[in-house]
């Protein structure tokens, strides 16, 4: 049982966006506690990264956001945080599917090539003090279809379990997992939670094609840098990229 993440669990049968609900509430007079989860049965707005939506079939998934308050991190080190919560993710889904789970950068969660989940931080800074940092997660649990036409089709729980799994009690184990990882990012375990995203980072060392500023490119995936970007070996020049300025191409 842990400490504080999802001691508070606030449960919305329909809402637009989890993440849009919390940041809502932090902005009214009565605080928040550190580690409240906003789980939805329904969403209908739901945020991904760059824009994207988070399309979930509403009763089958977990989409959830929890608070955190990583003061102790220097803004700069904002990717810090990223690498503890995908790590985390990861390492439960593995121990749900009993099954090997990559992280396809910067913080997807993979299993066999294909994704089951997504995360959305979204940090909150006041001037140059990181205040609070909203972490939306997206799990695909119990849906079994999917729309055609993205890259490559996502896939779930319940594609690898073969059954239904019972949502509330996996976020409760998940919770564990979030401040396991929280909690040793807040006592200085950074480089070994680096160490081990990269042993996870989806495609690590192979050659593929990149979208670079629309443009395809062919290079080898060698790394992450300090403050979370892609590195990438074109003959032996490595360059590094941001969410915005690369894309994979599958
Ligand atoms: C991605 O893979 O692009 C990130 C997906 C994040 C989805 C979750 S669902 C709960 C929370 N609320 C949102 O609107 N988005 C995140």
């Amino acid at each position: 049982m842990g400490l504080f993440v999802g001691q508070n669990v606030i449960t919305l049968p329909s809402v637009d966006s989890t993440n849009e609900y919390l940041k809502a509430e932090l902005s009214k007079s009565t605080p928040v506690v550190e580690g409240t989860v906003i789980m939805a049965v329904e969403q209908v707005a739901g945020r991904g990264q760059k824009g994207a939506v988070w399309h979930s079939e509403a009763g089958k998934n977990l989409t959830f956001s929890v608070l955190f308050n990583p003061v102790f991190l220097h803004p700069g080190n904002q990717f810090r945080l990223t690498v503890a919560i995908s790590l985390a993710l990861a390492r439960w889904l593995e121990s749900v599917l009993q099954h090997p789970v990559s992280i396809k950068w910067p913080n997807d969660s993979y299993v066999d090539g294909r994704k089951i989940a997504g995360i959305l931080v979204e940090n909150m800074l006041k001037g140059q003090t990181w205040k609070s940092a909203i972490v939306g997660i997206g799990i695909n649990v119990n849906q079994t279809d999917f729309p055609v036409g993205a890259a490559r089709r996502p896939c779930s729980i319940k594609q690898f379990l073969h059954r239904d799994s019972n949502i509330p009690e996996l976020l409760s184990d998940l919770c564990n997992y979030l401040e396991q990882e929280y909690l040793a990012l807040k006592s200085g375990g950074h480089e070994a939670q680096l160490a081990q995203y990269k042993q996870r980072l989806y495609r690590l060392g192979e050659t593929h094609p990149f979208l670079i500023d629309g443009v395809q490119v062919t290079g080898i995936l060698c790394g992450v840098t300090e403050t979370g970007k892609l590195m990438i070996d074109f003959n032996g020049h490595v360059a590094a990229f941001d969410i915005k300025e690369v894309e994979f191409v599958f």
